[in-house]
């Protein structure tokens, strides 16, 4: 009964004006403003921006993301704070907004588990906390909260299993509880949940079989148990589940045939990931009337025979990925399901590799979507050549034939394929020349045409004035003919794995004119390339390696030519034995690791692992089932700009630097792949640091303070560390040929191990240099703009200077600096020309050390060693940080300084 008689917005504005009036008196004791402001002193910095007007100048009906009842105007009935950026926790007093109906916190950074105050919460019906860093088990007492109709907790770290009490929600219509740490079994109470259409447990390490009763969950639309470790059959009562639309299996262990009747079944399904299980026998014709297919993703199965010839009816189609099992054709015929695609015109990816095709690709796949970006056949028996039309695929970008037995010669239509990436054909048999066209693609980054009895032809690359295939799989010696072409005056080979003698003819001559850093072993060349020179038998030896090339194209002043050379060494690999569809060659020096298993290792990449971000991407912390140990898993964002360069970069220095310097980030491999989306995927595996960076102990947050308080850094600690990376700068200056430039030493880049002692990380910015390398190739070759990050580049990086090893010095004496004076370089205090450099120099070194920092030292030592030891600190990050690069200090002489220290002063 409603016993309001004004209009509702007249009397809201009049009570809340006579709240308010009492509000500055007395706040609200009791009641749900005062639950509201103890859930607000629970969130880190109360809350920070987000939560401004939740003070006692307003009424809290009136507060950002609160909304109170129609009826009962005093009681809040729900909480919608998504993406606020709030940290911190949810306060138990939560549960005394008895009225909440709904929860949305999701997309913050809260941590600690859900209240079981929760409880009380009787009328809940939505409860969505998904994208944030909860954890522990989800509490019982939830149990009491029987109208919930949505549960969304996907994204978090909550750990246990997933509660069987969960059946008992006769209203709940969504359960996730995806991308979390869940264990046990499914539990199968969860059929008694019967209003469920979604249920989505995926990215967890769920175990044992599926149960049978699922198939008593007739309204299911959404059934997604993808990267588990579910086992055994898909139960036949599933396929009662005739509202499916969206079906996820992949990353588990599942086997056994599929019923022939599977898709008059699910004549819903829209998506359908099998993925990376042990599916086996022939895929049922059936599918084809499932009309509103887009996804058909069987990858790494044991699926065989031949694939249904009326594919096409699947007019919806976007991707068909069905690599890695040993589906097979041989005569015309069997290709029919190929030619019948031509009917899908949203097709964007194709993935046929690893199977037994055989016989000849249909002309008709050139009438493939005209958004066919994805087209992979490679590792299959296909002979026949590449169909002439595959010009017309204007917005193909990957185009792999390798591993099969392609004749005749490579369409010149290729060259119309302008937004083309990716362009393997190696180990096939064609001949004939490379086309000049080749010479239009600007996009293209990979061009492998390795073992084929391609020729290359000269004449038509005689006016090349530039040419660069830097960051490309290049090996063997570098052509002599190079030299040759009068017109080239800028060439860049760098980041390949060359070997040999460098020419000194021609381009060579000038050591601004080419770019060779980041290659494997060469040798000799002009002289102020400073390479060993070239033993006699290694010249010969080299030489007769050589075959002659391709190479095509003409440019004009600016024109970019991407082509790629090869041949040279032949390495040939046995069938099957990649799992990735795609290997940018780099892998073969690691061990393989797939992207099933680093995916499952990180539970699929989940935030509950997130252990950092950087700018290319981030880092989870992931035990590997190979390794046997923690270790660190860096994900490449390829949307960033530069990040794809920047993960080549990072694996050829780790990889030619491993294991040689201890002070150095141990790489354990690098894995460039494919994702189940087949998007490109590419990550870094390194030893774990269990200490983090640096810059969690110079700059905790709260809670890191908390927890180290009795942890912070003791001068001995300090002098370990400043050695540690002073050390392996050194290394990399000094002992590396050609030096490494490391360009981005910060904190947040050295890493600490058990023992605190500090590994110098992230070496995605870092470059080869050859000494006396000139500015003009340096800047060209710069695809990342700024190089390093402020404060701790040296200034002239910003104007334009070539990179060189006293940026390193300069870093690392901003590094010394910080250490000692508990101060970032990004300190609001530092402007207006005031940096740690003016800082140090003009008040002294003993007014800017932190002054606890006296209190931790133990006594051992006088408190006047105590400070000439800073006053030497200082003076070496002084040293290092002059404004003329020239001035500063060396690597070594800094080594060689501080280790003197360390013995006088410990
Ligand atoms: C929440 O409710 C409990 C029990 O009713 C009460 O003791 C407590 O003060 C309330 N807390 C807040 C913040 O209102
Ligand atoms: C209190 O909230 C109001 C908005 O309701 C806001 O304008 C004001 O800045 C807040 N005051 C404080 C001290 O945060
Ligand atoms: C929440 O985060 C996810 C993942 O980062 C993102 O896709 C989604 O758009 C975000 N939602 C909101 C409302 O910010
Ligand atoms: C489902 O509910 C029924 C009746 O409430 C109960 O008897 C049965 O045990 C429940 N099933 C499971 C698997 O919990
Ligand atoms: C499938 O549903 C039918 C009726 O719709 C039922 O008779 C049958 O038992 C169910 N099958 C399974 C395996 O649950
Ligand atoms: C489903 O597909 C099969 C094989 O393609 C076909 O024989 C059957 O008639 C179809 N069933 C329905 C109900 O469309
Ligand atoms: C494409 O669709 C048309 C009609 O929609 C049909 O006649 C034709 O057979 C289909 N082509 C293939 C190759 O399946
Ligand atoms: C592609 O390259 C060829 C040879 O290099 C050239 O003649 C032709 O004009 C180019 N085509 C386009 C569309 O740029």
């Amino acid at each position: 009964m409603s016993p309001l008689c004004a209009p509702l917005p007249v009397l809201i504005s009049l009570l809340f004006a006579s709240v308010t009036a009492k509000a500055t008196i007395s706040p609200w004791p009791e009641g749900d403003g005062a639950a509201l402001l103890a859930f607000k002193e629970k969130l880190d910095d109360g809350g920070g921006t987000a939560l401004l007007s939740w003070n006692q100048s307003s009424h809290f009906c009136t507060w950002q993301g609160v909304t109170c009842g129609r009826r009962h105007l005093e009681r809040v009935t729900a909480i919608n704070l998504t993406a606020a950026g709030l940290t911190g926790q949810i306060s138990p007093s939560i549960g005394n907004l008895s009225f909440l109906r709904s929860i949305f916190l999701n997309n913050n950074s809260l941590h600690g588990g859900i209240p079981s105050s929760i409880g009380h919460l009787r009328r809940l019906r939505f409860l969505v906390l998904r994208f944030n860093s909860l954890g522990e088990e989800i509490p019982l007492e939830l149990v009491n909260c029987s109208e919930l109709t949505i549960i969304n907790l996907h994204g978090n770290r909550f750990v246990g299993s997933v509660p069987p009490w969960l059946g008992s929600f006769k209203r709940l219509t969504s359960l996730y509880l995806s991308n979390n740490s869940l264990t046990g079994v499914i539990p199968t109470s969860l059929a008694n949940a019967s209003s469920l259409e979604v249920l989505a447990l995926h990215y967890n390490h769920i175990e044992g079989v599926i149960p049978e009763v699922l198939g008593r969950l007739a309204r299911l639309r959404t059934l997604n148990l993808g990267v588990n470790n579910l086992t055994g059959t898909i139960p036949t009562s599933l396929y009662n589940l005739t509202s499916l639309q969206g079906l996820g299996m992949a990353v588990n262990h599942l086997s056994g045939e599929l019923p022939a009747d599977f898709g008059s079944k699910f004549r819903n399904l829209r998506k359908l990931l099998l993925s990376s299980n042990k599916f086996s026998g022939p895929f049922p014709s059936s599918i084809t009337n499932c009309s509103d297919l887009e996804n058909f993703e069987l990858a790494s199965n044991n699926f065989s025979g031949r694939l249904p010839p009326n594919m096409g009816r699947l007019a919806k189609l976007t991707w068909f990925i069905i690599f890695g099992n040993h589906f097979e054709a041989q005569t015309a015929n069997d290709w029919d399901f190929l030619a019948s695609l031509t009917n899908c015109s949203n097709l964007e990816s194709v993935y046929l590799q690893s199977n037994n095709f055989g016989g000849s690709l249909p002309h008709l796949v050139a009438n493939l979507s005209e958004k066919l970006q994805n087209l992979c056949v490679s590792d299959n028996l296909i002979s026949g050549s590449i169909p002439p039309g595959i010009g017309n695929l204007a917005a193909l970008q990957r185009f792999v034939l390798s591993y099969n037995n392609f004749i005749g010669d490579i369409p010149e239509g290729i060259g119309r394929l302008r937004h083309l990436r990716v362009l393997v054909l190696d180990d096939n048999s064609l001949s004939g020349h490379i086309p000049p066209t080749l010479g239009n693609l600007t996009l293209l980054l990979i061009l492998n045409a390795s073992l084929n009895a391609l020729r290359g032809t000269l004449s038509s690359i005689k006016g090349l004035e530039q040419l660069y295939i830097s960051h490309n799989d290049l090996s063997g010696g570098i052509p002599l003919f190079f030299q040759n072409l009068s017109f080239l005056y800028a060439i860049d080979l760098s980041f390949n794995r060359l070997e040999g003698p460098v020419p000194t003819n021609g381009v060579f001559q000038n050591i601004s004119s080419f770019f060779i850093a980041g290659n494997n072993e060469l040798c000799g060349g002009i002289q102020e390339l400073h390479l060993p020179a070239c033993p006699m038998q290694h010249l010969e030896r080299k030489k007769s390696k050589l075959v002659p090339l391709l190479i095509a194209g003409s440019s004009l002043c600016f024109v970019l030519l991407w082509i790629i050379i090869f041949v040279l060494i032949y390495r040939r690999r046995s069938k099957k034995m990649q799992s990735t569809p795609l290997s940018s060659g780099l892998d073969a020096q690691y061990p393989m690791i797939s992207y099933a298993e680093l995916s499952r290792s990180t539970a699929g990449f989940d935030a509950a692992n997130l252990i950092g971000r950087g700018s290319y991407g981030s880092v989870y912390k992931a035990t590997l089932d190979s390794e046997n140990r923690a270790v660190a898993v860096k994900v490449f964002d390829l949307q960033q700009l530069g990040s794809s360069q920047s993960f080549i970069a990072e694996c050829e220095a780790l990889s030619r630097i491993r294991h040689r310097n201890l002070d150095l980030i141990k790489i354990i491999t690098c894995c460039s792949s494919i994702d189940l989306n087949g998007d490109d995927f590419k990550a870094l595996v390194f030893e774990f640091m269990p200490n983090k960076s640096l810059d969690r102990w110079l700059h905790p947050n709260l809670e890191e303070a908390h927890h180290q308080n009795a942890r912070n850094l003791r001068l001995t600690e300090m002098l370990n560390i400043g050695i540690d990376v002073a050390e392996a700068l050194d290394y990399l200056h000094n002992n590396c040929k050609p030096p490494v430039v490391h360009c981005d030493l910060k904190p947040s880049n050295i890493l600490l191990d058990e023992e605190m002692v500090a590994h110098v990380g992230d070496f995605g910015l870092s470059k080869f240099l050859p000494e006396g390398m000139s500015r003009c190739l340096a800047d060209r070759s710069n695809s990342f703009g700024l190089r390093g990050t402020i404060g701790y580049v040296l200034p002239e990086y910003g104007e334009g200077s070539p990179v060189s090893t006293s940026g390193d010095v300069y870093s690392f004496g901003v590094l010394l600096m910080e250490l000692l004076s508990g101060k970032s370089p990004l300190d609001d205090m530092f402007k207006d020309g005031l940096n740690l450099h003016t800082l140090v120099e003009t008040r002294g070194v003993l007014e800017i050390v932190d002054p606890a920092s006296l209190l931790r030292e133990n006594g051992t030592n006088s408190l006047n060693s105590i400070e000439e030891c800073w006053i030497s600190l200082a003076r070496i990050g002084l040293a290092c940080t002059k404004r003329m690069p020239g001035d500063r200090m060396h690597m070594s002489d800094v080594v060689a300084h501080l280790r003197s220290l360390r013995n006088l002063f410990v």
